[in-house]
């Protein structure tokens, strides 16, 4: 039995992404897809040869656009609801591996309006605050500060409204229900809020005046939201999005997702050094329950957050990687040791990452003051 949920809302029990194509109607990113996209890149990304982005739609029409000469815009977003964590990282990592070898535009939605609709905080100012905080860690990634266009909802309303509305109309109230499971009792903003996430899949080409092909790098469960802008989009004479999916980022505490209901199964690109080790070495594992045997038998990488925290961003070299996982196997590797090493590199990582979000600051304040 597989009890899973996955909607942009709630994700829940345990993730059978191979599964998940096929209910979700995507298609696998499959080798022959991976050599084109090298082929129009230059490169492929880790998280493409390791197929953490393991799904997609229409990313093959957008390579033929794209191999004709028609330029793509990114759009991703983010629901400035807390912190980010390293799980957020993935398709912002993804969106700059775009932009450096495609020179594409890149917008990004922060979408406190959502977060205050679905959450519990009566504070609305909370979350739009938290999408200037969370901006931060966009900008920490190194994006091309030029080719990049921010939208937080409640700020940028006005040049959003239209389409918006030109968006809802196309959607009945009972497809809305049966996407993401309102119910009679859910407060009526939840139910128009999706119309505000198709707007940037659109924005661009009107504001051009020519249809402009869009990529969606994003989680995939943000999955609901886009079948639906792309059932819209012929409507309203726009190109359906083509998405590319990633898979989510495991739990330090075993789950299928990181996430800040949970605080020991997250890793805060804000968390202190002190923070992060506490976290690491308090995770759970694919070990043993003692040495002797974790060296006799080995121990499971497969359904260890620790292993998958190195494959989805601490271990870059493949050949290295496979090491790791061969040594986990073979019981050479023990859980503490694994975990000690991981932990030195997160910390490695996010000092940098918080030297880069501080010089950060400047630029948006600059924005904020602008809104
Ligand atoms: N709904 C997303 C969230 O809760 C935020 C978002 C808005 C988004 N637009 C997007 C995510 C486009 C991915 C792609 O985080």
């Amino acid at each position: 039995m597989n009890d899973a949920v996955v909607t942009p809302w709630e994700v829940k029990g345990k993730l059978d992404y191979a599964k998940l194509i096929k209910e979700f109607g995507t298609k696998e990113v499959d080798d022959a897809l991976l050599e084109r996209i090298k082929k129009d890149f230059g490169e492929l990304h880790p998280f493409l040869s390791r197929k953490i982005f393991f799904s997609h739609r229409d990313l093959d029409w957008l390579l033929d656009k794209y191999e004709k000469g028609e330029k793509f815009y990114i759009y991703t977003g983010r629901g400035p609801s807390a912190e980010v964590h390293l799980g957020h990282l993935i398709p912002w990592i993804f969106a700059k591996y775009l932009q450096d070898h495609t020179g594409a535009e890149f917008y990004f939605q922060y979408t406190d309006d959502e977060k205050f609709l679905v959450k519990g905080t009566e504070n609305l100012d909370f979350y739009t605050n938290m999408a200037y905080e969370n901006l931060l860690d966009v900008l920490a990634l190194g994006i091309d500060i030029n080719k990049l266009h921010v939208f937080v909802d409640t700020k940028d309303i006005g040049r959003m409204y239209k389409l918006a509305l030109n968006v809802s109309k196309h959607v009945t109230y009972s497809t809305v229900k049966a996407v993401f499971g309102i119910n009679d009792s859910d407060n009526i903003g939840k139910i128009f809020y999706t119309s505000l996430q198709s707007v940037l899949a659109f924005l661009p080409s009107v504001e051009k005046g020519n249809n402009i092909p869009c990529l969606i790098p994003c989680g995939i469960d943000q999955d609901p939201h886009f079948r639906l802008t792309r059932d819209v989009a012929p409507k309203l004479g726009f190109y359906k999005p083509a998405i590319i999916h990633n898979k989510l980022m495991p739990g330090l505490t075993g789950d299928s997702k990181m996430s800040s209901s949970d605080l020991d199964s997250v890793i805060y690109t804000t968390d202190n050094d002190k923070t992060i080790n506490k976290k690491i070495m308090n995770a759970f594992t694919g070990g043993k329950s003692t040495v002797s045997e974790q060296r006799k038998e080995g121990a499971n990488p497969y359904i260890c957050p620790i292993f998958y925290m190195y494959s989805y961003l601490f271990e870059p070299l493949d050949d290295k990687l496979n090491e790791r996982e061969q040594n986990c196997k073979n019981g050479n590797l023990l859980c503490g040791e694994c975990k000690a090493e991981l932990s030195s590199r997160v910390i490695k990582y996010l000092k940098n990452h918080r030297e880069n979000r501080e010089k950060a600051k400047k630029y948006v304040e600059k924005i904020k003051n602008n809104a």
